[in-house]
């Protein structure tokens, strides 16, 4: 949550602010700013509530700053206000914040701010923290002061009278810097400065970096020196571009096929799983007890599809934990019980945090991130990383769908490795998954027929989505895209939950979309959509079915290839990101930026 950027080096700053800035706007977009030297010991900020383009609009056509620093806000403390924008100055001292300081209020007693600050933020309060520790030397100053903070902080400052330095310290929120021949960057992540470096090196917690034109120097709390671990991505800045698409969802909907093959393919020796590679030899999956799954969001909707397959494949007692809860509870975790975490961004504070319990228990803890090198990829005992490249938009997609197809791979190791899974059954089931990337490929040139057939879904209030074991945890996946980005109402039921009490709400014309793929509960769930179509509901149907055989009880299909049942959910779940994009579109809104979020969540 919130973006941060910044430079010093030998090219003029303001673009390379603005631009990063824009790159990391799906972080936050409630208000952007910038801070630079503009002059010897002169600090000049432009700053305003709204998007990085109302900042672009304020900014100086003639700036020849090569030195300053950019923030683009998801507001924690402080409503949504120019002067509640960053950067904030106090002064000598400006900066930039991603993170709460918790102990806020304590400081401005402290520290006698009462009546002298500006803003509502917790950052303000930060900023003159360090204005009142700086008597010249920024590191002190900086060192003494994040002493006294309780909470998480990614902090980017500048001193007036140090012109051409940039200095960061971060603890739980992220972020990433490396030296390039243009200059000294840093960044929340790297999407901010790929197109200068594809080098870059995670900051690590309470290291102090000061950085200028000729490099970066990072040293402990205690002074200790410390040296860059470089890391090296294998995308560029084309990935975190739109490329003619008209939203990054869209893109990222489209990039599925490539994104699963990029994720499954290396992973694969002679038609088996096989993640050496990784680190992660088979011992790893002998005598496991159990799995707990912990996740947020999307993230979790992968779990459950995870948990469907490997407890119902090998009878293992399988849960699935929402991170948030999770961290607060008594964990039943024992010495042989995996516990495997998922996340896009690696970032996630509750995962993050219920890994940390986790690991606690068991030195089975398995992250399944896409950000590599990110704080959950560290903290975990083993890591697979998915494939899916940059994910810019909100709403999760490409990422959904790779953390999907991981734990088809783990299902069939799993399966071998325990030997309730035979050779031939797990080369069948493999085979099935290298068909997918195709069978998305399908349903991509089918988007402009899902666009019409659900056109209905722009005007509804409300809308269920139901479905039985795999195709329950679909509908909670497409219940959840439909409510944030297009804000219509949307609740995922187990299609025989219904009538105890749900179906109440069913009545003329509210939109089910309801999903039935699964065999063994196929006829069951036809009887559930009969229900609720009974009730005068408008029905889309996803479904294998050829032909329907009494067509009345569906006012439109969308037809699923026809796969073995587990495998429906990767084009069910296109169809289902398809109706909550076009349903977004269609009422006119930014898919991208969906009101009140941010993609990546690292407070709690
Ligand atoms: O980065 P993570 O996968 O840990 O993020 C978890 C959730 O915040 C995320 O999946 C969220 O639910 C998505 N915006 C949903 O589209």
């Amino acid at each position: 949550m919130c973006g941060i950027i910044g430079f010093t080096g030998n090219i003029p700053v303001q673009d390379i602010l603005l631009d990063g800035l824009q790159r990391l706007e799906y972080r936050g977009y409630d208000s952007a700013g910038i801070a630079y030297f503009k002059e010897e010991q002169h600090i000049s900020l432009r700053k305003t509530a709204g998007k990085v383009a109302d900042l672009r609009a304020i900014c100086d056509d003639n700036n020849s700053s090569v030195c300053g620093i950019g923030h683009t806000r998801w507001a924690t403390h402080g409503g949504v206000s120019n002067v509640n924008a960053h950067p904030h100055r106090v002064g000598k001292v400006a900066l930039i914040h991603n993170g709460i300081i918790e102990n806020y209020h304590e400081l401005i007693e402290k520290f006698h701010l009462g009546g002298k600050l500006k803003s509502e933020t917790d950052t303000e309060v930060a900023a003159a923290v360090f204005e009142a520790l700086y008597d010249g030397d920024p590191e002190e100053a900086i060192r003494r002061g994040v002493k006294l903070f309780k909470g998480s902080f990614a902090f980017c400052i500048l001193f007036a009278d140090h012109p051409g330095e940039v200095y960061a310290i971060r603890n739980v929120s992220p972020m990433v810097a490396a030296h390039c021949e243009e200059g000294s960057f840093i960044a929340s992540d790297l999407t901010a400065f790929i197109s200068y470096s594809n080098r870059y090196f995670i900051v690590p917690e309470y290291h102090l970096l000061k950085m200028t034109p000729d490099g970066i120097t990072m040293a402990s709390l205690e002074g200790e020196t410390a040296e860059p671990e470089y890391l090296e991505v294998d995308w560029d800045v084309t990935a975190a571009q739109k490329e003619g698409y008209a939203h990054f969802m869209l893109k990222e909907i489209n990039e599925q096929p490539e994104a699963i093959s990029r994720t499954i393919v290396p992973r694969l020796a002679n038609g088996l799983p096989d993640f050496t590679e990784d680190g992660i030899d088979d011992s790893f999956f002998e005598d496991c007890s159990d799995i707990t799954i912990v996740a947020c969001g999307t993230a979790m909707h992968a779990g459950l599809v995870g948990k469907s397959l490997l407890q119902n494949m090998f009878q293992i007692p399988v849960t699935v934990a929402i991170a948030s809860e999770f961290r607060y509870e008594a964990p039943v975790i024992g010495e042989k019980s995996m516990v495997i975490v998922v996340s896009q961004s690696g970032e996630t504070i509750d995962t993050l945090e219920a890994l940390k319990l986790a690991n606690r228990y068991t030195k089975k803890t398995l992250a399944v991130v896409n950000v590599k090198g990110s704080s959950i990829a560290r903290e975990s005992n083993y890591v697979l990383y998915t494939h899916a490249g940059p994910e810019i938009a909100v709403a999760s997609t490409k990422a959904y769908t790779v953390q999907v197809a991981t734990f088809f791979l783990l299902a069939v190791k799993l399966g071998l490795v325990t030997g309730k899974m035979t050779e031939k059954d797990a080369r069948a089931f493999v085979d099935n998954l290298q068909r997918v990337p195709d069978v998305i490929r399908q349903i991509l040139l089918t988007a402009d027929d899902i666009e019409e057939l659900t056109q209905r879904m722009t005007n509804a209030q409300n809308t269920f989505f139901i479905g039985r074991g795999l195709d329950y945890s679909l509908a909670m996946e497409g219940a959840l895209k439909l409510k944030e980005i297009s804000y219509i109402h949307a609740e995922a039921y187990a299609a025989g939950e219904l009538k105890h009490g749900t179906i109440a709400l069913i009545s003329e014309g509210v939109p089910v979309i309801s999903i039935a793929n699964q065999s063994h509960v196929y006829s069951k769930v036809i009887s559930n959509i009969r229900e609720v179509k009974a009730r005068g509901a408008y029905v889309i149907l996803l479904s294998r079915d050829e032909k329907i055989s009494d067509p009345s009880i569906c006012d439109v299909q969308l037809r699923i290839p026809d796969l073995p049942d587990a495998f429906t959910v990767f084009p069910s779940v296109v169809i289902l990101q398809f109706i909550a994009y076009f349903a977004a579109v269609g009422k006119g809104f930014n898919p991208d930026q969906p009101r009140n979020l941010a993609k990546s969540v690292t407070v709690e």
